[in-house]
């Protein structure tokens, strides 16, 4: 965990966590094998692997959409695993949850689909709903969208919908499972773009599965890698840790970032150069221009 927030209490604990499937043969199929995991608030967490390693289930099991067979799940600072199924209900307010395949209302505008999870618990008055749907458009960039249907919408436009519909509640937690893997590259830029805005600005605590490592390059804080129903290891993700990894694939992420680095570096130079050379041919020497209001000041004041 980050040093800051060593000693605050984690926003998300599982804590010997497991999951066994029956099967329809009457075998039993273990997903999840006593995980035990800590998220710190305001960070952003990748869970990464194979498919079939257990990503998704135990991204469900945070907010109990699975229930654990074993293990204790806390949710700011609740123990979820010991809630009544209508406590339960309320503590799902403070956990989002975001799909691949967005999972919109087809037949409901943009604004009742944002509005859906505040109507469902009838706590709030018509007008109330209005303005934070408003306010979750607007955070996402879709304002002028309210009225627009589901199938009127890019594949990016939806899930930014999904993610101003999770927002609405006011959630401490962000649960993302492959969001932007139904999308295309520039998509999920803008995409990642806004979930990073979304734990900037609001301090909304992430965790995301994904089975892309640039997911986990540009986005996350921290990531956890999946194999066989358990965590194989858990890193902070930054450059030049120098530690070894266990994984094939926390070596692979090791070597993105440190490409990534490595290209901003040079970008950072070019355009450090580009400036110089820019200035150098300037026919206003640089001390006068640096002087000089770039607007006078009767204007800006008037
Ligand atoms: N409801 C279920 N009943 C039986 N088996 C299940 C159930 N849900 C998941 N599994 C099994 O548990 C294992 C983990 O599934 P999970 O969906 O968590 O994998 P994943 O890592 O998310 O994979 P992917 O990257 O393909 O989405 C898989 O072998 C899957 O078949
Ligand atoms: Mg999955």
């Amino acid at each position: 965990m980050q040093s800051h927030s060593a000693e605050a209490p984690p926003v998300i604990r599982l804590d010997g966590v497991g999951k066994t499937f029956r099967m329809p043969d009457g075998s039993a199929f273990e997903a999840v094998r006593a995980v035990s995991l800590d998220v710190a608030r305001g960070d952003i967490v990748g869970l990464i692997g194979k498919s079939g390693a257990g990503k998704s289930t135990l991204l469900r099991l945070i907010n109990l959409l699975e229930r654990p067979d074993t293990g204790r799940v806390h949710v700011a600072g609740r123990e979820l695993t010991r809630l009544s199924k209508r406590d339960l209900m309320g503590a799902r307010q403070s956990i989002g949850m975001i799909f691949q395949q967005f999972n919109l209302l087809q037949n409901a505008t943009v604004a009742d689909n944002v509005a859906f999870p505040l109507r469902i618990h009838g706590r709030h008055r018509g007008a109330e709903i209005d303005a934070r749907v408003r306010e979750c458009l607007d955070v996402v960039g879709l304002a002028d969208k309210a009225s627009s249907y589901p199938a009127q919408l890019s594949g990016g436009q939806k899930q930014r919908v999904a993610i101003a519909r999770a927002l609405a509640p006011n959630p401490q937690v962000l649960l993302c499972d492959e969001p932007t893997s139904a999308l295309d590259t520039e998509t999920t830029r803008a995409v990642l773009a806004t979930l990073a805005d979304i734990n900037r600005r609001f301090g909304v605590s992430i965790v995301i599965v994904t089975h892309e490592l640039s997911v986990v390059q540009a986005i996350c804080r921290r990531v956890a890698i999946v194999e066989d129903g358990r965590i194989a290891e858990e890193f902070e993700v930054r450059e030049a840790t120098g530690a070894e990894r266990l994984t094939l694939l926390g070596r692979e992420l090791d070597r993105l970032v440190r490409r990534k680095a490595r290209e901003a570096r040079i970008e950072a130079e070019e355009a450090a150069e580009e400036e110089r050379r820019a200035a150098a041919a300037s026919p206003v020497p640089a001390e006068a221009a640096s002087s000089r209001p770039a607007v006078p000041n009767e204007i800006r004041h008037a």
